[in-house]
């Protein structure tokens, strides 16, 4: 376990907090190793009920490190990630995220397998799949729609540009907007109010909610994964992370 992912147990909740600050918890491999194994916890452990996902109070993820990125062969088969995303997909118990300041890639993506979602004020939702050259992940080019129509998704995924907290709410995307002093707690209780409720009970209705779903989010997630591990090796992505770094504004005019 790794401190940079800090796990907590608290009322039959586990909470899972990213903590890499200076980073702006960007998430590496290990981080997704202790995220993954959280939602392994929390399937297998018959004392828990809920997972809770926070960040640290002014941020929640930078999404992927993009330096990993750079070294990465990809998304696919069993890389921390990939275990990680089909853990977040598959969980049978309710998992609730809290968030404020940015929740970038797949900071949002993972949120759209949350089954509720409290942010402060300041929660930005971003996924600049596009401007790095790479394409939606984590089954967000099916879900995404689903949740917020085709338009507007197309809107979020193609400039990349994010949303607030009001505009998120006002889509469907989190359920409420609370302080920033407070959202976390509040995510807290209701996580515990949630583990308070009868445990099968909960479980059927989250299943019941998306079966029909569940077949064709498999595939969709898996031809991503092949498609973005692809993409990380082309030259839009090169050029998207090397700018990133280098501090400037990407350059694509050259690329076909
Ligand atoms: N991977 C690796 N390092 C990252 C990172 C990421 N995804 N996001 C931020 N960092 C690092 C920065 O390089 C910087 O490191 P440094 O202090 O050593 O220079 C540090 O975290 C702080 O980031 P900074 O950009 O200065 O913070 P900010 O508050 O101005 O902006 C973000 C915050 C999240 C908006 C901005 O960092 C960002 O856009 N990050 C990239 C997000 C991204 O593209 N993620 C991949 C999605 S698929």
């Amino acid at each position: 376990m790794t401190d940079l992912v800090k796990i907590e147990i608290e009322d039959s909740v586990i909470i899972v907090r990213l903590n890499r600050q200076d980073k702006k918890n960007a998430l590496t491999g290990v981080m997704y190793q202790g995220l993954a194994d959280a939602l392994e916890q929390l399937e297998n452990d018959p004392g828990l009920h809920v997972a809770l996902i926070t960040g640290t109070k002014d941020c929640f993820t930078a999404g992927n490190d993009l330096v990993d990125f750079m070294e990465s062969s990809g998304i696919a088969g069993d890389s921390p990630v990939s275990r990680f995303l089909r853990n977040i997909a598959n969980a049978r118990k309710p998992v609730i995220a809290a968030v404020n300041g940015p929740a970038v890639g797949v900071g949002t993506t993972m949120l759209l397998h949350c089954d509720l979602v409290y942010a402060a004020p300041g929660a930005k939702f971003i996924m600049p799949f596009v401007n790095l050259g790479l394409c939606p992940e984590a089954g967000s080019s099916l879900l995404l729609p689903q949740l917020i129509g085709h338009r507007r998704a197309a809107e979020l995924l193609m400039f990349g540009d994010g949303v607030n907290a009001e505009q998120a709410k006002e889509m469907g995307l989190i359920n409420e907007i609370v302080s920033v002093d407070t959202y976390q707690e509040y995510a807290l209780n209701k996580a515990r109010q949630l583990a308070q409720q009868p445990p099968q009970s909960v479980r059927v209705t989250k299943q019941l909610m998306r079966q029909g779903n569940e077949e064709i989010l498999k595939s969709v997630m898996k031809a991503e994964s092949e498609i973005f591990s692809a993409m990380l090796q082309g030259p839009e992505a090169k050029e998207a992370f090397s700018a990133f770094f280098e501090k400037r504004k990407p350059d694509f005019s050259k690329l076909g």
